[in-house]
């Protein structure tokens, strides 16, 4: 079974958007999930220049989908699907 990857964006707008908040995934994933899911924070992902303006952050890479206006329970539900699927 591969890992499913978090990846958490800490950069300048994500931060302002409300990625405080979602430091506390990368002590809480690990203790729920141990190693069946990797998460880390990152510099800015890149997501937040596509279109400024309209810009969803704080954003979250859950392998390779992205979660726009990520808040902690968008993530863990993300997470929970993705190891459902798995199981089936
Ligand atoms: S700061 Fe998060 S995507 Fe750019």
């Amino acid at each position: 079974m591969n890992k499913i990857e978090v990846k958490v964006c800490l950069g300048t707008t994500c931060f302002v958007m409300g990625a405080a908040n979602l430091q506390e995934l990368i002590e809480t994933v690990p203790q729920k999930y141990g190693d069946k899911v990797d998460v880390s924070g990152h510099p800015c992902l890149g997501l937040c220049s596509i279109n400024w303006e309209y810009s969803k952050a704080p954003y979250v890479k859950v392998d390779d989908e992205i979660i726009s206006e990520a808040t902690v329970e968008k993530v863990l539900n993300v997470i929970e699907r993705k190891l459902k699927d798995e199981h089936q």
